[in-house]
């Protein structure tokens, strides 16, 4: 049986194993311990994680920010897919965003993962006409 939780302090090491497991091409800003820290400083009760006993299978970090939701981080361990426990961690966060009064939930997916935008359809999202942008901010200047 597999439960979606709010994260705790003590499943950082099992997280941080998941993600180095599962976004290997990870880019250098994204530091799991760090990535981690900066969330609980931030809506920590968006931050979920799918447990199979005491085995962390699963994560989902979303945000509010007062006109949409983002899911980042969401992530299912290799041996545990095809279970619904994807499914489960977005129909959570799902949940906690409209009982924030979130009216939409944005994510964002690289162009080149097919299965994360199937998986994504059939949870009703759809690919909008958008140019993805950003600026890093490198924190000295
Ligand atoms: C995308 C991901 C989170 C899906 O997790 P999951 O637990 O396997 O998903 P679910 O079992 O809840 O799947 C629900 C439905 O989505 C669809 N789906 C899921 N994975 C799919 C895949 N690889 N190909 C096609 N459809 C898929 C299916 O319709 C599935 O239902 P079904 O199994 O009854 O056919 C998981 O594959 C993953 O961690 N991928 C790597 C990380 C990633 O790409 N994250 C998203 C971008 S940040």
């Amino acid at each position: 049986v597999v439960e979606v939780r709010i994260y705790e302090e003590e499943d950082e090491a099992a997280v941080v194993a998941l993600w180095r497991e599962v976004f290997p091409d990870e880019p250098a800003h994204n530091v799991p311990e760090e990535v981690i820290a900066r969330k609980l400083g931030v809506q920590r009760e968006l931050f979920f994680v799918a447990v199979e006993g005491d085995v962390i299978v699963g994560t989902a970090m979303a945000g509010y920010d007062g006109h949409r939701g983002w899911v980042y981080a969401v992530a299912v361990k290799p041996s545990h897919r095809r279970r619904g426990v994807g499914a489960a961690l977005m129909a959570r966060v799902e949940v906690a965003l409209r009982a924030a009064g979130c009216p939409k939930l944005n994510l964002q997916v690289r162009a080149s993962n097919r299965q994360a935008v199937a998986f994504y359809e059939k949870l009703g999202y759809a690919v909008e006409d958008r140019v993805s942008m950003g600026k890093l901010f490198s924190g000295d200047d």
